[in-house]
């Protein structure tokens, strides 16, 4: 059996495409199990760049089967334009299977996300307006649109004009807005439902016998740790679990039948979007890591706010998901600073603090205790053997090892599928 987990054991954005895509060449199922098109992940292969929101980044594997899960929440449009963009770039598509069950954002949750968002004002979340909030809200509801309710004809149609008079009421009465008329998408998206009809299957079913049947199955997490609507830092949070207990909950398969868990983590920390970050960096640094790291959005292009290496969150994550190994990534980016400095516990007044605290308030009173390390100047973007790596670079990662507590088993040193050291 060989069922790994590949989760984001940050704030989103470490850099899973490029490790899936890697694990991928070794895998022959690439199942994403929550969140949707909020997700961007980047792939370089052979000099090519993809920017996949909602397609496994298993896909540009020939023969991988790739599966999105029950847990997903589909945009069926952005996903089309994904699969015709992929299709252009010679990739194909085929071997794609989305569950019965995926849940379908329709054109009122973004309308809503936007609505809410503006409502909120200063204490917006800053989502991506992608509608997957209120996509996952109507599930909890148990008013959801599911994929297998989108290829029933009948059934969409009311349903569709039922949910819009339900949201309807919302807009017009709660935030004063213009309707929304079903009849402008319900041609659209019955269109969409003739497309996607060929790939449509109970994808549970699928993954379990793939798992028994001892093919290699990698799951791709999207977001990170902390942005987990249970233990991220709520409510700047997306509304889906990133961690690797996720994945159980969004495929149908139990936690017994996955034995490998990936944490990837970058070198530093990014952020985008609202919410607390304790060692975001407001200063030149900041800036240097932004610019050498392009630190903007692969989904809205919105600047990452970027900060150190946070040990405190590393740990969290090594715990929540079980993380068996760290992927870390770009070191590449972090040559030439002078120092690096890794955070190894808040100070809470008298306090210190190791473990990330629930509440926003005690984490707002917490300030980063830095370790400072020599930085490097090498250029490693063509290193490929550990032990080929400065002693300066070998430190900071066993540092980050040593604080965390697992063991980094990838190392990356640029964008690139070779640029990977497996350890
Ligand atoms: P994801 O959402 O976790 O898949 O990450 P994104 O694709 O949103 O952002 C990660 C960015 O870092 C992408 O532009 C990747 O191409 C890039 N990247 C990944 N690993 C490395 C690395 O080791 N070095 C450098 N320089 N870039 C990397
Ligand atoms: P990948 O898979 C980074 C953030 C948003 C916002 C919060 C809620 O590329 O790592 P949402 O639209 O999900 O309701 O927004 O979550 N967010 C991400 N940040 N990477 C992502 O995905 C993200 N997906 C959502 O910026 O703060
Ligand atoms: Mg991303």
């Amino acid at each position: 059996m060989s069922a790994k987990v590949v989760i984001g054991a940050q704030w989103g954005d470490e850099g899973k495409g490029k490790i899936i895509d890697i694990l991928a060449q070794q895998s022959e199922v690439v199942v994403r199990s929550q969140g949707g098109n909020n997700a961007g992940h980047t792939v370089e292969a052979d000099g090519v760049e993809y920017k996949l929101h909602l397609t496994p980044s298993g896909i540009l594997g020939k023969n991988t089967l790739c599966i999105i899960g029950t847990g997903v929440v589909l945009d069926p449009g952005v996903l089309l334009e994904e699969l015709d963009m992929l299709t252009e770039k010679g990739v194909c598509t085929d071997n794609l299977k989305i569950d019965y069950r995926a849940h379908i954002i329709m054109p009122y949750h973004i309308v809503l996300d936007g609505l809410m968002e503006e409502a909120r004002g200063k204490g917006d979340i800053g989502t991506t307006k992608k509608g997957i909030g209120p996509c996952y809200m109507d599930k909890a509801e148990r008013i959801g649109i599911r994929l297998c309710d989108l290829l029933d004809r009948d059934l969409f149609i009311q349903r569709a004009k039922e949910n819009t008079g339900i949201k309807n009421q919302l807009i017009t009465k709660v935030y004063g807005k213009e309707p929304v008329n079903p009849d402008d998408f319900i041609d659209t998206y019955l269109g969409y439902a003739d497309r996607l009809r060929k790939y449509a299957a109970d994808t549970t079913v699928l993954l379990y016998n793939a798992i028994k049947a001892d093919k290699k199955v990698l799951f791709e997490g999207a977001q990170g740790t902390l942005l987990d609507l249970d233990i991220g830092t709520y409510p700047y949070v997306t509304s889906s679990h990133p961690i690797s207990g996720g994945v159980c909950v969004g495929t149908g398969i139990g936690p017994t039948l996955i034995d490998e868990c990936i944490g990837v983590m970058k070198a530093y920390t990014t952020r985008v979007g609202k919410g607390p970050f304790p060692t975001e960096l407001f200063d030149e640094t900041g800036d240097t890591i932004r610019n050498v790291g392009r630190e903007f959005g692969t989904t809205t292009g919105r600047p990452r706010r970027c900060g150190w290496f946070d040990a405190v969150i590393g740990r969290f994550g090594v715990r929540t998901s079980g993380l068996t190994g760290i992927a870390l990534n770009k070191l590449d980016t972090l040559t030439g600073l002078p120092v690096v400095k890794i955070c190894t516990g808040y100070q809470k007044g008298d306090e210190v603090v190791y473990d990330f605290p629930a509440s926003l308030t005690e984490l707002a009173k917490c300030k980063p205790i830095y370790e400072e390390m020599p930085g490097w100047t090498e250029d490693i973007t063509g290193v490929r053997r550990y032990e080929d790596l400065p002693d300066r670079v070998k430190n900071y990662i066993e540092r980050i090892e040593a604080l965390c507590g697992c063991r980094v088993c990838m190392v990356g040193v640029g964008p690139g599928r070779d640029q990977n050291i497996e350890r």
